[in-house]
């Protein structure tokens, strides 16, 4: 994989982005997704790759663009499977909410889990506790080994889960424990990734979430030597049926990092649609936009955060007023 992809990477999450961002408090999450699919989709045309998309807007016939299968970039370049989540928070958008992202993770072909779209119990962890956590321990236990790999006690560690009835019992184990919660709206993708950011003032992400977000996630805790754990949760026959078809029968199979994305590299993009711990959001000001993306790479483990100016009426394709 060309190391240069990762800037091509960075101009695409850039462009959805800036246009589903002007969708920003207006209510409409159709809107503000649609934006950043179609950005997404036009600029990907110009990257030099062979990308098939594995994790994206749904299947051929739901999704008009960013499907399951699609071909994507310039028919040049390395062939490489593709995630994709042009909105990860279409909410967070739509109520002016934090910590939504344009989100792009690639790694070579066949290295990506196909994850079908369904939820996943997921606990995730950054560099300092890798190998510690285990996603069949009780909640207790492995709050007792990240706040001990960190040099915590157990009432310092910040644990972010979605704010969903169906973690109601597991809210209430962690408050047991006296750790600390930020309990999320939506966006466990950046919960994931600020495990691995002491500024953000996250340690563990726990609960379920979206399975593709599950893989995207492993990207990009795979590029910062974080680690994080999955099990499928099929809530009926036909996705029971979708494990099965996927090589996945034991649907109790605990999914580690190797699971989620194989080989050695992997690129991770994200731009931030809205603020976040780690990324600011977009910022438009006249004819001018303002981006914050992070780019990483597994191989090299090189993280980089990159500030973006853009002119907007030299790219008025972008921008949705
Ligand atoms: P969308 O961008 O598709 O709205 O997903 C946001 C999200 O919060 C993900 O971050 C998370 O994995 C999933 O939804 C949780 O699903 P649910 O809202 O059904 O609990």
């Amino acid at each position: 994989m060309e190391r240069s992809l990762s800037m091509e990477l960075v101009r695409v999450t850039e462009a959805a982005a800036l246009a589903s961002a002007r969708w920003m408090g207006r209510g409409n999450k159709e809107a503000a997704d649609q934006a950043a699919t179609e950005a997404m989709r036009d600029v990907f045309d110009t990257v030099p790759m062979k990308g098939t998309v594995v994790i994206g807007e749904g299947e051929m016939d739901e999704a008009p663009m960013l499907y399951i299968g699609e071909k994507l970039g310039n028919g040049y370049g390395p062939r490489v499977d593709v995630a994709v989540d042009p909105l990860e928070g279409t909410n967070i958008v739509a109520n002016g909410d934090w910590n939504a992202l344009a989100v792009i993770a690639i790694a070579d072909n066949g290295d990506l889990l196909h994850a079908p779209d369904m939820y996943m119990e997921k606990i995730a962890v950054g560099p300092d506790a890798v190998g510690k956590i285990d996603i069949n321990a009780p909640v207790a236990e492995n709050l007792k080994a990240v706040a001990k790999a960190k040099n915590k006690d157990i009432d310092d560690i910040v644990v972010a889960i979605l704010k969903r009835k169906r973690h109601e019992k597991m809210i209430e184990e962690i408050r047991e424990t006296g750790a600390r919660i930020k309990l999320i709206q939506d966006g466990d993708v950046a919960a994931a990734i600020n495990t691995a950011f002491d500024d953000t003032g996250v340690d563990i992400l726990l609960g379920s979430g979206g399975a593709p977000e599950g893989v995207l996630a492993a990207v990009a805790l795979k590029c910062l030597g974080g680690e994080i754990q999955g099990k499928l949760l099929p809530q009926n026959e036909e996705e029971a049926a979708r494990c099965e078809k996927m090589g996945i029968g034991d649907i109790t199979r605990v999914l580690k990092m190797e699971d989620l994305v194989g080989g050695d590299d992997a690129i991770f993009a994200a731009t931030g649609v809205t603020d976040g711990e780690l990324l600011k959001g977009v910022r438009y000001k006249g004819t001018a936009g303002t981006t914050q993306s992070v780019v990483m790479r597994a191989k090299s483990g090189t993280v980089r955060f990159i500030d973006g100016k853009h002119m907007l009426n030299k790219k008025p394709d972008l921008v949705i007023r």
